[in-house]
């Protein structure tokens, strides 16, 4: 199978595709697969960077699975999209050469909340996350196994769009799994502030 998104690769610079890890970068509602290039070079300079678009079309606005009203997914659609994303994640390895065992998601809202489904739905393919305003997106029928994983979450107390009490159920959720969770909740709404951004940096090196 060849990779089936219409997305960017973009190889370490300077280093080894095969051996150096790879960010899986993961827009909102309404990007691309150029929003985020910038934001992965600066949060892991010596990253790869994958970067696909979301099939969905809403209103002629790119998104990764389809919702009913605004924090109101259409479950059939999101698991079907889950799939999709995590065999494109695992095709494209495949063709690049990079290192399936080191893939770090980092999406934003609609980009997390599918980077969140892949955590819960396909443990193994992601090693990290970084979930840049997220929600519950769904509750699988069987509960991961994310021992081993690492993930920061990001939540604005403001934001109305992801409230914060369901931010905390996912974190909840994540932390049941086994994985090793940094919740981080701001003082903000939906936007992304510089300060989170520096604090998610530090935390990606933490672990490499
Ligand atoms: C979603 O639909 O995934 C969330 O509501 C965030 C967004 O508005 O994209």
């Amino acid at each position: 199978m060849t990779p089936d998104f219409i997305h960017r690769f973009v190889p370490a610079s300077g280093g080894n595709v095969a051996t150096s890890p790879t960010l899986l970068l993961l827009h909102g509602t309404g990007g691309n697969e150029d929003d985020l290039l910038q934001l992965g070079h600066s949060l892991a300079p010596g990253a790869n960077l994958l970067s696909p678009r979301g099939k969905i079309l809403e209103n002629g606005m790119p998104r990764f699975f389809r919702r009913l009203a605004e924090g109101v997914f259409d479950e059939v659609d999101l698991l079907r999209r889950t799939q999709e994303l995590g065999d494109f994640v695992i095709a494209a390895a495949k063709e690049y050469g990079f290192s399936p065992e080191t893939i770090t998601a980092v999406g934003y809202s609609n980009g997390a909340n599918i980077a969140a489904s892949l955590l819960l739905l396909r443990p193994g393919i992601l090693k990290n996350a970084v979930l840049l305003r997220a929600m519950v997106p769904l509750t699988p029928t069987k509960a991961p196994d994310l021992t081993g994983t690492r993930v920061f979450l990001a939540s604005g107390l403001s934001d109305p769009i992801l409230p914060i009490d369901n931010a905390r159920t996912l974190g909840k959720m994540l932390r049941d799994a086994g994985s090793e969770l940094t919740h981080l909740e701001i003082n903000t709404g939906h936007q992304l502030t510089s300060g989170e951004l520096d604090t998610a940096r530090t935390w990606l090196g933490d672990g490499s």
